[in-house]
């Protein structure tokens, strides 16, 4: 694993921000895993802007999210769905048809575990974003999910709700269950980049890299990915 430690949350979106842009320079056409969350906030902002500016175009790029709560239409202002669109997807010129999200809102959830896993079979990401749970998890891939996983519905642990209890009014609100990309489908990621921000990652960062690799910190998985680039802000590496 490729270890970048940059000053602060800024220098991270942006040096994140020159892979993608490396990639969509070279492949125009790519599948993009992306992810939600605080982390990647700054890493769109920087995309948007090369788009603005001419330097890339969305247009022959198909993305592929790791994941969604379950029970909420993707209208829904808390949905992974609704993040993508107003972080992203409204600023630049990719096509309402090559997105990508798992749909938690299904009444068969199997189902959609089936389909998106069969998009993903016939569709490997060239790229894939991740941020980091404090416990550790990718996408929602919460410890002690096997590395094998295709996707799947999980269930939220206390500490991931709580966690993202901050976007909600309150903890009741966040949804128990989820729909993720499983470990197996993100490491068949031609390149992985995982981004981490702030004291709080300080332990799943020291776990990923240090840390024995172990379905009890689900990131630390990435060891054995042939091409994996971590960027830490100094704060989220303090511990390396
Ligand atoms: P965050 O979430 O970027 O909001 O910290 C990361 C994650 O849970 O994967």
């Amino acid at each position: 694993m490729k270890v970048i430690i940059t000053e602060n949350y800024e220098e991270m979106s942006k040096k994140a921000a020159e892979v993608v842009v490396e990639l969509l320079k070279q492949k125009p056409q790519c599948v993009l895993g992306l992810a939600t969350g605080s982390t990647p906030i700054g890493l769109y902002q920087n995309l948007i802007k090369a788009y603005k500016d001419g330097i890339v175009s969305f247009d022959g790029v198909t993305s592929a999210n790791l994941d969604e709560y379950v029970g909420l239409y993707k209208e829904h202002v808390q949905s992974y769905a609704y993040f993508m669109r107003t972080n992203l997807f409204d600023h630049v010129d990719i096509k309402t048809e090559n997105l990508n999200i798992p749909d938690g809102s299904k009444k068969d959830l199997e189902a959609e575990c089936a389909r998106y896993s069969a998009f993903l079979q016939s569709n490997p990401q060239d790229l894939q974003v991740l941020g980091i749970g404090s416990n550790g998890h990718i996408g929602f891939n919460e410890p002690g999910t096997p590395f094998d996983s295709k996707t799947h519905l999980v269930n939220l642990t206390e500490s991931t709700k709580k966690d993202n209890s901050r976007l909600f009014d309150s903890i009741d609100e966040v949804p128990t269950q989820a729909v993720t990309m499983g470990i197996a489908e993100i490491m068949k990621s031609k390149k992985i980049l995982i981004l981490a921000s702030g004291e709080n990652k300080a332990n799943a960062v020291y776990q990923t890299v240090k840390g024995e690799i172990s379905e009890s910190c689900p990131a630390s998985v990435l060891q054995n990915h042939p091409d994996c680039i971590l960027i830490a802000d100094k704060a989220a590496a303090k511990l390396l």
